[in-house]
Formats: structure tokens, C-alpha cells, sequence
């Protein structure tokens, strides 16, 4: 795919010139703050860069922390109060750490779901889709782990409940969930391992966020029309795009600046709000809370999981035809994996010939029903695990599935998709009046001279 025409960083000073022959780091920041980006982004497109904030201040606290923490089982919940109460800004930093994670959380769904309705996923984008499947998926690891340091009561409950599933795995899964916890419970060795891999995963995200950015670089954005920028011509390109630099950093910037004034009002006033109360009671082995529950960005997830026990007719079959070998928890697991796997095949699921909801009538509707369903298995994985909420999850896991099952293959060949405008240029027009009085429009005036 050819890329977007636009300006290209010529060095023209002597020293400019030497270091762009031997190290072309200038051009590479040039071409990556420049870049053209279509010109009607709406709000949801801020996501992206609230993550990347999320992801360095989230680095940066938990590096301060690691400096006064002890990953002993005598000692990390004694470390995580002496950070609290004895360390200068100690508790800042925490209640930073802690609901940054929230915040991280929050703009990853939004992020996700964004893409699922104006179909950012599908060709040529498939490749930004699976690396941010992959970070996510690594994020959760992260934030899981990173939970269990702090050695309260449900950090290590937590911990026992979901490294139990990998027990569950046939033949092998005692064997598995003894190696990953460095012995026969969580103890010493899995909170060291546990820190050392939280400490290590946000630099494979790292990693994997430039990658993720290179390729929507290579592509190009999506955009709310889900129509492409026009590549044919310098004068088309302008008229479709704006440059990254100043427009959507000043947009980017401003929301996440409105966004931090929420977010530190709630680190400031209601730091614990997030949280259970039951992880300010030291770990204690013995003891079993009445009621385990995850941080509530796994619920969805949890609430598959939980989905199965072994009434549900599909987990009596499976035990049946493996002769017990696949148990409810086995089949709870797969799911729950299942329902990520899902996601991440969204581009070869998906057979409509649009790409963005705002032009798919049939879409638009499973879409909203997704996002309540999601908010569903939210509050069912919060509550104590009777029938009734059993069979929420079931019907909001089926769901989940057929969505992409057979929702996203069937509206492909059903669906009358509405009229699409035939540029982003006119999708900006009918928005935004005639694009000729727009001041920021490239196609009112020249290119700039190179
Ligand atoms: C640390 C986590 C992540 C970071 C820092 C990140 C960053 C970004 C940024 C800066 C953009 C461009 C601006 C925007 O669309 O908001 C973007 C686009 C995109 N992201 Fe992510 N992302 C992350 C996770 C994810 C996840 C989990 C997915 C879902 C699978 C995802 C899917 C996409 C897609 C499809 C686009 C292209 C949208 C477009 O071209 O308009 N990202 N990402």
C-alpha cells in the first residue's frame, strides 16, 4: 500500500544533514508527529494517546514503588503500609498506581469498542487489531499480577482461585499450576516471580504499543466514516487529512487534561472506591473471604467463567464423551480464553463490505445490545454465584459468542448498509459547513511549497 503523500523532513542545516545521513532520528519524529490523520476524528479517537499516558505513569509510579517494596510474604504488606504512611508521597504514588490501573482499564474498552463500531479491525488493519488483542491480553496478566503484591487477603485469594484453573487443565495441569507457582501453593516463590514478571510485561507492551503504532502508521488511520483518505493525489490527500501536529495533539491533550481532573479527584477524595475493602487485611492462608471477587475489570470475564459448573447440559456432554476428564472448571477456562479469541478474530468474522456502524441500520442495534451485555456480565461476575446469576452469565456468554459467531458473519449478507459519503472531505462538509470557509481545509488552499 502506498502511503499518504505529505511532506518529508529535509535536513537543511550542515549538522542537520550529518546526523540525517548516519542516525535519520529527526525524520523518523518528523514523519510520526506529521502525520496526515483524517480530518474528522470525533472524540473516541483520544483513546490512543490516554493510553500511552496510562502506560508511561503507570511505568514511572511503579518504578518509585518497587524502590520501598519487599516481595516477601512476611514482609509486602507491612512494605505497601510503610509506603503509605512513612514514604514522602508514598501514598500518592499508590493511589496513583492503583486507580491508574482503573483508568488504563477504562480506556482500553473504550478503545476496543470504539473499533468494534466503526470496524477499525477490518482490512488493511488487522494487523493493529491482533498486536492490541495482544496487549491487552498481556495487560491483564500484568494487572493481575500486580494485584497480588500487595498480600492482602483477596491478592491472595485472587491468586489461589484463578492459578487454580490452570489445575484444571487435563493430564498435565497439576503439573503446569505447580511450575507456575514455583511450588504446591502461592507462597514466596509465586509472589517473586509474580513481581518480577509485573515489573518486565509493561516493557513488552511498550514494545508492542510501537509496533502497534507503525502499523496504523503504515495504514493509516480509520475514521468515523470508515472511508479511506485518497492517496492518488497531494491535493486529495490534503483535502481528506490534517496533519498530527498541532491539530490532534491540542485535541488529544485537551481531553486528557479533562480526563486527569476526574481522575485525580478520585485519587485525592476516593482512592479506594475501585477497590475491596478486603485487601487491607494481610493475606492469611487459613481464613477464606466469604465472597472472591476480582478487580471489576475482569468481571466480564469472570462471570464466563463462571458461567459453567457442572449443570450446564454442553459441560455434562464434554464430561461425558472424555470420560471426566474435562471438568466444569476446564470448560469455564476455555471460555473465558474463548471469549478474547473471539475478539481478536473480529477481522475474518466480520463479512460486511462497510466498515464503520454508522452506515450498518442492522449493526448498529447487536452492537449497543454487546455493550449493555458487556456491563451485564460486569455486574453478574460481582455478585455471589446463585442460579439466577448463573444463568445471566450463560445467556450474556452466549451472547458474547454468537456476536461474533454468527451476528458478524450473517449481517455481512443481510444487511442493506445506508449510503456512504464518497470522501472524508464531504463527510466534513455535511458536518461542518462548506469546507471551503474552513480555515484548517488544505483543499482551499495550495499544497506548501516543499
Ligand atoms: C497500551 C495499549 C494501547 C495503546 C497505547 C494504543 C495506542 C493507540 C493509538 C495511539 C492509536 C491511534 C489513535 C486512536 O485511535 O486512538 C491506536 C489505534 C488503534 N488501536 Fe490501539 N492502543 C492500545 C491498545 C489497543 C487494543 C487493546 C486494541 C484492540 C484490539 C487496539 C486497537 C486499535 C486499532 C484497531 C487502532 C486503529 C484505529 C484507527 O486506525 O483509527 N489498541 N492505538
Amino acid at each position: 500500500m502506498s502511503g499518504i503523500p505529505h511532506d518529508h523532513y529535509e535536513p537543511k542545516s550542515n549538522a542537520g544533514k550529518w546526523l540525517h545521513k548516519r542516525l535519520p532520528i529527526v525524520s523518523l519524529m518528523y514523519d510520526t508527529l506529521m502525520i496526515p490523520t483524517p480530518k474528522n476524528l470525533n472524540w473516541m479517537w483520544i483513546w490512543g494517546i490516554v493510553l500511552m499516558f496510562c502506560l508511561v505513569l503507570q511505568i514511572i509510579t511503579g518504578i518509585i514503588l518497587v524502590m520501598h517494596y519487599t516481595p516477601h510474604v512476611d514482609m509486602a504488606f507491612a512494605s505497601v503500609e510503610h509506603i503509605m504512611r512513612n514514604v514522602n508521597g508514598g501514598w500518592a504514588m499508590r493511589y496513583i498506581h492503583q486507580n491508574g490501573a482503573s483508568l488504563f482499564f477504562i480506556a482500553v474498552y473504550l478503545h476496543i469498542f470504539r473499533g468494534l463500531y466503526y470496524g477499525s479491525y477490518k482490512a488493511p488493519r488487522e494487523i493493529t487489531w491482533i498486536i492490541g488483542m495482544l496487549i491487552y491480553v498481556l495487560m491483564m496478566g500484568t494487572a493481575f499480577m500486580g494485584y497480588v503484591l500487595p498480600w492482602g487477603q483477596m491478592s491472595f485469594w485472587g491468586a489461589t482461585v484463578i492459578t487454580g484453573l490452570f489445575g484444571a487443565i487435563p493430564f498435565a495441569g497439576d503439573a503446569i499450576q505447580t511450575w507456575l507457582l514455583g511450588g504446591p501453593a502461592v507462597d514466596n516463590a509465586t509472589l517473586n516471580r509474580f513481581l518480577s514478571l509485573h515489573y518486565l510485561l509493561p516493557f513488552v507492551i511498550l514494545g508492542l504499543v510501537i509496533v502497534h503504532v507503525w502499523a496504523f502508521h503504515t495504514t493509516g488511520n480509520n475514521n468515523p466514516t470508515g472511508v479511506e483518505v485518497r492517496r492518488t493525489s497531494r491535493a486529495e490527500a490534503d483535502a481528506d487529512t490534517l496533519p498530527f501536529w498541532p491539530y490532534f495533539v491540542i485535541k488529544d491533550l485537551f481531553a486528557l487534561a479533562v480526563i486527569l481532573v476526574g481522575f485525580f479527584a478520585i485519587v485525592g477524595y476516593m482512592p479506594n472506591y475501585l477497590g475491596h475493602p478486603d485487601n487491607y487485611i494481610e493475606a492469611n492462608p487459613l481464613v477464606t473471604p466469604s465472597h472472591i471477587v476480582p478487580e471489576w475489570y475482569f468481571l466480564p470475564f469472570y462471570a464466563i467463567l463462571r458461567a459453567f459448573d457442572s449443570d450446564v447440559w454442553i459441560v455434562i456432554f464434554f464430561n461425558f464423551v472424555s470420560g471426566g476428564i474435562i471438568r466444569a472448571d476446564f470448560f469455564g477456562v476455555v471460555m473465558m480464553f474463548g471469549a478474547i479469541m473471539v475478539v481478536a478474530l473480529a477481522p475474518w468474522l466480520d463479512t460486511s463490505l462497510v466498515r464503520s456502524g454508522r452506515y450498518r441500520p442492522m449493526l448498529k442495534w447487536w452492537f449497543w445490545i454487546f455493550i449493555v451485555n458487556f456491563f451485564v456480565l460486569m455486574w453478574a461476575g460481582s455478585r455471589e454465584p446463585t442460579a439466577a446469576i448463573a444463568n445471566v452469565s450463560l445467556i450474556g456468554t452466549a451472547y458474547w459468542f454468537a456476536y461474533f459467531l454468527v451476528i458478524l458473519p450473517l449481517l455481512g449478507v443481510i444487511e442493506k448498509p445506508l449510503p456512504q459519503p464518497k470522501t472524508i472531505e464531504d463527510d466534513f462538509k455535511a458536518h461542518h459547513g462548506k469546507a471551503d470557509d474552513t480555515e484548517g481545509s488544505a483543499a482551499a488552499q495550495p499544497a506548501p511549497a516543499k
